[in-house]
């Protein structure tokens, strides 16, 4: 098992330590192994933004592996009077924490803690950059339904691609374990450089998904935008959402991801979301194995 200080994004992770998460997640997920790696220490998880699945994952994990977990959030804390993250990381890591989980509305915030403090720091997601552990349980989701054959897998991303950082992070690590990316959304939602990175682009969804095997629907992020990058809800369903219809037209076996929380109705149907097809609560569920590989890595 590959030992690292932190988790700080997907970018420049080697395929083969990714593969070895993946394979570690799966014991866990697989009851075939039970370890408390985590007995006596403690997890600080540091929430700025909201969080229902990533917080209570890594909660659940940490106590899985028997750690004692610290929840802290803006709300209640001194980080309301003005207390930088800097600060608040040094003194939660002062408590004697081993390792800080830290969601941040920044980009690059968690790297900016890991360089502050001696404890290992897991990027729970900061700002548009990177939320590595959600593209590990992701890809894990899929390796575990394609039995560990990814590649030359098509792998539809659709919708916000601009202001997603799981969109940032399932492409590096998608890529390095050998799917095939097709990034879909209107045209103010889909950054440049992507074609670059040997994904293909387009702003047609009936084109993205043709021969999918997989389709990941991504959130309208309402809070990160500043202008209105689509006309109205209406026609971004009718344009970029998996209806019905369209899920209908899907490969028998093509499945459909979520990283949640799911706009019903807008990038995706409620009856696609809750269908024969979606993976999403498995993808939660899968979420406590590979956070407790995460952790573990880290540790
Ligand atoms: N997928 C995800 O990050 O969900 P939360 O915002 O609920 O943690």
């Amino acid at each position: 098992m590959t030992t690292r200080r932190h988790l700080l994004g997907i970018e420049g992770l080697p395929g083969a330590e990714i593969e070895q998460l993946l394979a570690r997640a799966h014991q866990y997920r697989e009851g075939h192994v039970g370890g408390r790696h985590l007995v006596g220490r403690v997890v600080a998880n540091v929430f700025y933004e909201p969080s229902t699945r990533t917080r209570s994952s890594f909660e659940v994990a940490a106590a899985g592996l028997g750690a004692h977990v610290l929840n802290w959030t803006v709300s209640g804390s001194s980080a309301s009077k003005g207390e930088t993250l800097v600060d608040t990381a040094k003194n939660i890591a002062a408590l004697g924490v081993s390792i800080i989980v830290v969601r941040h509305q920044s980009s690059g915030a968690a790297a900016l803690v890991a360089r502050s403090v001696g404890c290992a720091v897991i990027n729970a997601g900061d700002g548009q950059h990177e939320h590595p552990s959600q593209a590990l349980l992701d890809a894990y989701t899929l390796w575990r339904r394609w039995g560990g054959a990814m590649a030359g897998k098509r792998v539809a991303i659709v919708g916000d691609i601009l202001h997603s950082r799981v969109a940032r992070s399932n492409l590096h690590c998608l890529k390095a374990l050998g799917a095939h990316l097709v990034f879909c959304g209107p045209p103010t939602m889909l950054p440049p450089g992507l074609a670059e990175l040997g994904a293909e682009v387009t702003t047609e969804l009936d084109t993205a998904l043709d021969g999918a095997d997989a389709v990941m629907m991504l959130r309208i992020q309402r809070e990160r935008q500043s202008d209105a990058l689509f006309p109205t809800t209406a026609e971004y369903h009718a344009r970029w959402g998996l209806t019905n219809e369209r899920a209908a037209a899907l490969k028998p076996e093509a499945v459909v991801l979520h990283p949640g929380p799911v706009n019903r109705g807008l990038e995706l149907s409620p009856e696609v979301a809750d269908g024969q097809r979606s993976l999403i609560l498995e993808q939660v569920e899968n979420g406590v194995a590979v956070r407790k590989a995460v952790l573990e890595a880290v540790s």
